[in-house]
This record gives structure tokens, C-alpha cells and sequence, in this order.
């Protein structure tokens, strides 16, 4: 099936309608030479002035976009895959650490898009309601069976004149509480099909029942059997008659999703703040082989680890997540890597993200038109492989993490 790529025609984050070109997709790790995409949206900054970057700034991709196509999913007997790699993180534009103007949100899903990503990642958590609404406001305009969409289940929302106060900036004007029964997963699926506009969700996410999320914290075993004996039976019989093609849950710590695969049969997992360029050990050793026995895929969530691997100050999400010591020194280390085999680390971050087998889609958050540009161009640049060698050299990559072919 072609896909539709657009030509890189011009720097800025308000919408446009772009020209695009036909490319052929290719099988997962089987890459063509195709006509170049474009040049990188911003000029290259040097990296000693990311100490000043600001949300929404875009680190360039460096290499030759479109010197490989997009990876996909080769199509398989097994549990349902989407068939793109490439996909789009909504937390940013629900306003995430800043917010996005509605243009700039626009603007980056159709860039997206443009540029090939196929696979559509929200929440009614992210903004409240506001980044299901943006993605709807474009993805009602795509024919349905042409991206795949994935949202949550587990906050129900309702409407306050006086909402509490959460993390996102200028969220909608909504209160939030947990809900992993059978019958809030209903009402959770109906809202959002609202709030999106669409006639039916893809993947459904349980979304945040993991010690990390502030609200939970060490209660989550408890949250857990609310969902073992509600979301799960209720997920698997909405796939079972078809309504959605899968379902997993979205968190950040491994360990509610190696407990779900004990008691339940999920499909795919939003795996956050645990498979990235800088910090994949634990993944590569526990996770992944025990979901792959089960024949279960991976969204990769916060490949960038939500910024720190374009240089923002953050790394992931709050109080739970600390940098780690050595992280900034590896961190300028591969930066120096990248900068001498001329690549980026952003780009190698996407990249690495995808390799391993059991990771079915790759998806970046980005918060305007440049930013999500970027990423998706970032997955068609042959990256050299004497950079991994390197990496791996320096104990950047462990010895036993896939890289690029
Ligand atoms: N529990 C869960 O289910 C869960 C948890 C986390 C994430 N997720 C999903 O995974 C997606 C990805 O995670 P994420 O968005 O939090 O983090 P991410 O993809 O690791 O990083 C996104 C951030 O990186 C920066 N960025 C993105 N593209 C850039 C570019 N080309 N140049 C420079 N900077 C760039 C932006 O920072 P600025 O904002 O500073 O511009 C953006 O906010 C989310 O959007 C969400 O869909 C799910």
C-alpha cells in the first residue's frame, strides 16, 4: 500500500496543506532508497545552546531523510499489529509542560500525518479531554480505516466551574476520578468517541495504574483487581466482538503489565519511561521476553524520555522519575558521537526505539507542525552503523541491544 509523504515545503507550526509524493511501504526492516523528504525544518543549533531551548524548539534531524522508507509491521498470523511503526504521542498537545495554541496542535497532527505516521496515541487524561478533542478535530477529516487510534480507560471525566488543579496547562474545564470497573470502561470508551467524533477506537489502553502516577502510588494492587475484574473481562469482550482490535494498558513501570499477562489476555502495551537509547536494560532483560512469550506488542511511549533526549532540563514525568547519575554525561557522550558520524540523537532515539521485534509502534510526543515533521522524517535517515559500534563501545547501548540494520 503506498503511503502518502510529504514534501518538506517550508519551516513554521501553523497548518498548511502540503504536496505530497508516493512512496512505497516497505516490510519491517527492509528499507528502499526513496526520494529525499527534505531538508531539516530549523537550521542546526549547536548543541551548547540547548541549555536555552523552550517548548515547542525542534532539534534538527541530521543525515539524508529519505535515504530509507518507513518501517512497518510485516503482517503476521499472530496478534494484531498496526501495520505503521511510525506513530504520534498526544500528550503534548494536551498541554503538557506548556501549552499549545489550537494552530500549533493542528499543525503538528497534520504534519504528522503528512509525513507518513499512521498510529494516533491520546487520552482523555492528557489536557482533560482537550487533546482527544484536537485529534478529533483532524483525524474525523482521514478516512477511519486508513490510522490507527488508541486511547485510554480509567479517568472519567465531568465538567466543574471550578476544576482541581492538575499538572497540564490550561487543561478543560474538568474534573478527573479513577474508575477500572467494567461499567466506567463503558462510559470511558463512549466519552471519548464523543470527544474524538469517530465511529470506533482501535486500541484501548488501562491507562496509569502504576505506582508512579502521584494519585495511586502504593495502592495500585488495589486499583489492580478493580481492573483484573472489570476493565480487562470488559476490554477482552469488546474485542471479542469486535469493537476494538486490541487491548493492553499505558504505564510507565513494568510491573502491572507483567501482572496483567498472568490473569488476563491483553494484546499491546503502551510501555512509557522504560525502553529508550539511554536506559533499556531491564526492558530488554524482563519485560520484553516475557511479553514476547506471549506473543503481546509494544507501543514505545517517551522515546525522547518526554524531552531530556532533545535537551530540555526534564527528564520524564515529576517527582518519581529523578535523573539517574551518569545519565547527563551519557547523554553529551552520545551527543559527541552523533555530532562526528553526522546524525542526531534524537533521530538514533527513534530509531533504536523501534528495533526490537516485539515493538510494534514507535510514538513520539510533539507539540507543533516542526516538531512532529522531524520525527517522522528521523525514521527514513540511514543512520551509519559504526555508531552503534560506538555506542556500544562506550557502554552507551548495552552489548545485547538491537540497533538498525
Ligand atoms: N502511561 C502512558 O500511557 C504514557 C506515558 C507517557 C507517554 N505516553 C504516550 O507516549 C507519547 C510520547 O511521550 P511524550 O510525548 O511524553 O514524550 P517524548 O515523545 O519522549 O518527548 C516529547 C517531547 O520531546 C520534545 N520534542 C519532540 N519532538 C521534538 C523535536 N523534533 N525536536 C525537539 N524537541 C522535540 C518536546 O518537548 P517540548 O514540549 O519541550 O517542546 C515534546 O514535548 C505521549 O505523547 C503519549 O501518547 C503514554
Amino acid at each position: 500500500m503506498p503511503l502518502r509523504i510529504a514534501r518538506q515545503p517550508c519551516v513554521g507550526t501553523s497548518p498548511s496543506v502540503l504536496p505530497t509524493m508516493e512512496i512505497p511501504m516497505t516490510t519491517r526492516r527492509r528499507f528502499l532508497t526513496s526520494a529525499a523528504i527534505g531538508a531539516a525544518a530549523l537550521a542546526a543549533a549547536p548543541l551548547v545552546a540547548q541549555a536555552q531551548l523552550r517548548p515547542g524548539d525542534v532539534v534538527p534531524t541530521r543525515g539524508t531523510p529519505g535515504s530509507r522508507s518507513l518501517p512497518t509491521n510485516a503482517t503476521s498470523s499472530g496478534r494484531w499489529r498496526p501495520q505503521a511503526v511510525t506513530g504520534f504521542g498526544g500528550a503534548p498537545i494536551g498541554n503538557h509542560f506548556a501549552a499549545a495554541s489550537e494552530a500549533d496542535a493542528q499543525g503538528a497532527l497534520e504534519a504528522a500525518w503528512n509525513a507518513g505516521a499512521r498510529v494516533f496515541d491520546t487520552s482523555p487524561w492528557y489536557g482533560l479531554g482537550l487533546s482527544e478533542r484536537r485529534f478529533g478535530h483532524f483525524l474525523s477529516q482521514q478516512p477511519r480505516d486508513s490510522y490507527v487510534l488508541s486511547t485510554k480507560i480509567g479517568r472519567l471525566l465531568t465538567a466543574s466551574r471550578n476544576p482541581k488543579k492538575t499538572g497540564w496547562i490550561d487543561a478543560s474545564p474538568f474534573d478527573y476520578r479513577y474508575d477500572y470497573s467494567a461499567e466506567g470502561t463503558r462510559r470511558s470508551v463512549e466519552d471519548s468517541l464523543q470527544r474524538l467524533g469517530v465511529s470506533h477506537l482501535d486500541i484501548v489502553l488501562v491507562h496509569d495504574l502504576s505506582e508512579d502516577n502521584g494519585d495511586i502510588g502504593a495502592r495500585w494492587p488495589e486499583y489492580f483487581e478493580q481492573a483484573r475484574t472489570g476493565a480487562f473481562v470488559e476490554l477482552t469482550r469488546m474485542r471479542e466482538e469486535g469493537l476494538i482490535k486490541a487491548w493492553g494498558m499505558g504505564v510507565n513501570t513494568p510491573e502491572p503489565a507483567l501482572r496483567a499477562v498472568e490473569v488476563a489476555d491483553p494484546d499491546i502495551f503502551l510501555l512509557a519511561c522504560q525502553y529508550s537509547l539511554l536506559d533499556h536494560e531491564r526492558a530488554l532483560a524482563q519485560t520484553f521476553p516475557r511479553l514476547a512469550e506471549r506473543g503481546i506488542s509494544v507501543i514505545v511511549g517517551s522515546p525522547l524520555l518526554a524531552g531530556y533526549m532533545t535537551g530540555r532540563d526534564r527528564y520524564l514525568y515529576g517527582p518519581y522519575w529523578t535523573l539517574p547519575g551518569g545519565m547527563a554525561a551519557k547523554r553529551a557522550r552520545a551527543n559527541e558521537i552523533a555530532a562526528k558520524h553526522g546524525v542526531d540523537i534524537r533521530t538514533a532515539a527513534l530509531q533504536f526505539a523501534a528495533v526490537p521485534e516485539v515493538v510494534s509502534v514507535v510514538a513520539p510526543g510533539a507539540r507543533n507542525a516542526a516538531q512532529a515533521r522531524a520525527n517522522v522524517e528521523s525514521m527514513t535517515v540511514s543512520i551509519p552503523a559504526e555508531f552503534w559500534v560506538d555506542l556500544r563501545r562506550e557502554g552507551i547501548i548495552s552489548a545485547d541491544a538491537p540497533v538498525p540494520d
